[in-house]
């Protein structure tokens, strides 16, 4: 009887349901600057037409930088207003401009954001902002039932310019904007399955009822697991909590919707319950990670043999080159050559279930990173407020959680661990976040890890701490007195050095030419990093400053847009890659990520997750994991340690991917691996599930028939005499192993 009731409450608020918003999809715009456009009277019939939602420079204005203006005539029922519970402000969202706005309504200004260079104190770019302005039903300036003007006065400073990130709306703020909820998916119970907390929190000041309906959904078979919905009254500032345990490796989605009673209102989340697809590890003995390692004569030599198994595991080697040692129980090897040559050495590792072997190829010569750096970075997750302990704890998770055993192996401080001042000799000095350097490489090196530092050819960092200028050779052999492996160089305030007018390619590449030098006069490999988002096609010089990799573009950060605009446009420079330089999309953006102090889940879905972990694999790129690594979930780690999908980022060929065929909603990209066989990845760039297929002959592939393996479930699939065709999840991949 109670589910009766509360069905047919549903469906009275069902009914009851309006439109809740009025989207505004595209807007008129034009180039230019005046001051007129901004009243409602003005004529703009001959301008052109905009989508609101993403830049000018992706509709016709590319690399416009200047001044533009939208028009956005929109008719805004009274209904709106009557619907909604406390009519009194109508809310204004539009997402995010670049860089610097002013937005008028029907001619009178309502709001500003950053700052033109005419002001007083010079432009300011506000481009990663929320636009969103509140007016008062009683100002009077609503033309309800008839047409409104939002004229939007928009300085763009340099990149993209414009409206983007989102569809602007108009809409009444309404006690239903008070109801928010979450789904977690953090920890895990005894019979493996999530244990998924779903809250709805009211944080209004009145109590809200209204109908909670929780839909469970398997959308590999379109099966619904379950479909409740009840009535509930949520207290002010009170929470309601349901909990749910789901299986890990089914691709469910829950969708949870609170409609409100008054007004029909609703609000969902929909949450794709993160499914694993990487099998659980063998206890088998099985060697892992890179086949081939490059070292100079005379440095330290240092590897660890990344092999998982069931514990304990012996090491042993075989051709063991003289000057190196192997410790047998923890498979780290250390010593140094001396002299230049190929060292092909035979490794193997032994439990009681069997033993694994595998050759190594020590290349002993100039080339370091003959394959992808992997490791841990703190930017993503701690920014500046990076410390001490926040990087020891990644790297004992690092090596508790065994991601160590599949190749993981830098651990690298990036921006926020330089002092105010240099010490008295000018050397740099560690601020007191960072109270012992050496002892912090030491305890890294001790582990089989290697350790990262961060630094800029500018006087200051991007996060102004002190750069190297003029100190390049004092900072290169201080960074070696610590046992430094790897540095990060970042071009930010050396724009003040480098001269705007002088564009030659000389001054582009000297400051990196100078860390090059000093780099190289050390007794020790220091892995080079250059970081200066591609500035005059680092890709094609960057090698001959001893580049090991470069980042081509700029900053990430944890969105499909980011994400997926950084990873697919990596294919026009794919054929500068190769061992000992790689492209560098930039970190990754999985887990606990924040820039700083307060951290949050990845915004990625799952499946967005899969996309960015086998694109970045595709691509040969350096992979350095930018979360908490403290706080690791198993989805995350079932990301991080799939080893067939990692061998392709650390394949020997070193040859990265490239994109073969796109269209509107779906790219294919391939990857020719060492053994004459191709990484696929299927990648499905719209929002619904979609068929892909690759056909042999159109990317390229001599006839006849292949087989196909499933990367992430570690699965033959078949021969395949033509084509291959797989269901793809939205925003997400299907990456395979195809061979003859
Ligand atoms: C730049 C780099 C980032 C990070 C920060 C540190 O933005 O691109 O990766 O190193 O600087 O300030």
């Amino acid at each position: 009887m109670k589910k009766l009731v509360s069905l047919v409450l549903l469906s009275a608020c069902l009914l009851q349901a309006r439109s809740q918003d009025i989207k505004m999809p595209l807007a008129r715009f034009r180039t230019g600057d005046s001051l007129a456009w901004s009243q409602p009277a003005y004529d703009d019939a001959g301008w052109a037409t905009l989508r609101t939602s993403e830049s000018w420079d992706l509709q016709g204005y590319d690399k416009y930088d200047g001044f533009g203006w939208y028009r956005i005539h929109v008719i805004i029922p009274s209904s709106l207003r009557d619907h909604s519970l406390w009519k009194d402000s109508l809310r204004i969202l539009l997402n995010k401009i670049d860089d610097a706005d002013e937005v008028f309504f029907n001619g009178t200004l309502i709001g500003k954001e950053g700052a033109f260079p005419q002001d007083g104190g010079g432009y300011q770019s506000a481009w990663d902002q929320v636009r969103e302005y509140h007016l008062g039903t009683a100002s009077g300036l609503i033309n309800w039932d008839g047409d409104n003007l939002i004229a939007v006065r928009v300085y763009d400073g340099n990149g993209a310019g414009g409206l983007f990130g989102g569809l602007p709306s108009v809409s009444m703020i309404d006690l239903i904007d008070a109801v928010k909820m979450t789904v977690e998916f953090d920890s895990v119970n005894q019979q493996g399955k999530w244990v998924s907390p779903v809250k709805v929190v009211n944080n209004s000041n009145q109590p809200v009822s209204g109908n909670l309906r929780v839909r469970i959904v398997d959308t590999d078979s379109s099966l619904v697991w379950k479909d409740q919905v009840r009535q509930v009254t949520i207290d002010p500032d009170k929470v309601i909590i349901g909990q749910m345990d789901l299986p890990r490796d089914r691709r469910l989605e829950v969708q949870v919707a609170f409609t409100e009673m008054n007004t029909g209102k609703s609000v969902g989340i929909r949450k794709t319950v993160p499914y694993i697809l990487t099998p659980d590890p063998s206890p088998q003995p099985r060697i892992n990670g890179a086949s081939v390692v490059g070292v100079r004569p005379g440095s330290p030599f240092l590897f660890k043999i990344p092999a998982t198994g069931q514990k304990p595991l012996r090491y042993k080697v075989e051709n063991l080159p003289a000057g190196l040692r192997l410790d047998p129980a923890t498979g780290i090897l250390t010593g140094t050559l001396r002299s230049k040559g190929d060292y092909r050495l035979t490794v193997s590792v032994r439990n009681q279930l069997g033993e694994a072997r595998r050759s190594l190829l020590i290349s002993c010569g100039n080339q370091l990173a003959l394959t992808p750096p992997m490791g841990w970075n703190s930017w993503n997750c701690w920014g500046l407020s990076v410390n001490t302990d926040r990087v020891k704890s990644s790297a004992q998770a690092l090596i508790d959680q065994g991601l160590i055993e599949h190749g993981w192996t830098y651990i690298n401080i990036d921006d926020g661990w330089e002092a105010d001042s240099r010490g008295p000799a000018g050397q740099i000095i560690p601020n007191s976040k960072f109270p012992d350097m050496k002892a912090l490489g030491d305890w890294l090196h001790g582990h089989g890890l290697k350790f990262g530092i961060y630094s800029s050819p500018g006087p200051r960092t991007c996060g102004g701490y002190l750069g190297s200028y003029q100190h390049e050779a004092q900072d290169a052999a201080t960074y070696a007195s610590w046992g430094i492996d790897y540095l990060k160089y970042d071009w930010c305030s050396y724009g003040e050095i480098h001269r705007e007018s002088d564009t030659t390619l000389a001054s582009y590449v000297k400051p990196y030419q100078v860390m090059s030098r000093a780099l190289r006069a050390q007794k020790r490999d220091i892995l080079y990093s250059l970081c200066q988002y591609g500035m005059k096609d680092v890709w094609k010089w960057g090698a001959t400053v001893d580049g090991n990799c470069w980042r081509t573009t700029g900053d990430i950060t944890d969105t499909w847009g980011s994400l997926s605009s950084i990873g697919f446009s990596q294919t026009r420079q794919y054929a500068y890659a190769g061992p000992g330089r790689w492209n560098d999309p930039d970190m990754m953006i999985v887990g606990q990520v924040g820039w700083g102090d307060h951290l949050h889940p990845t915004r990625l879905t799952p499946d967005e997750q899969y996309t960015h972990v086998s694109l970045w694999c595709l691509l040969s790129a350096p992979l350095l994991i930018g979360c908490d690594l403290s706080h690791l979930d198993a989805f995350t780690r079932s990301l991080l340690t799939n080893d067939e999908v990692l061998a392709v980022d650390q394949d020997p060929l070193g040859r990265q991917g490239r994109q073969v065929a796109r269209s509107d909603s779906s790219q294919i990209w391939m990857k020719p691996m060492a053994d004459g066989s191709f990484a696929i990845g299927l990648f499905n760039t719209a929002s619904q599930y979609q068929s892909l297929t690759v056909n042999w002959a159109s990317i390229g592939l001599p006839a006849g028939t292949y087989r196909v393996r499933d990367l992430w479930r570690q699965r033959d699939q078949g021969a395949f005499a033509d084509s291959f065709t797989s269901r793809v999840a939205p925003h997400g991949v299907t990456l395979l192993l195809i061979s003859k």
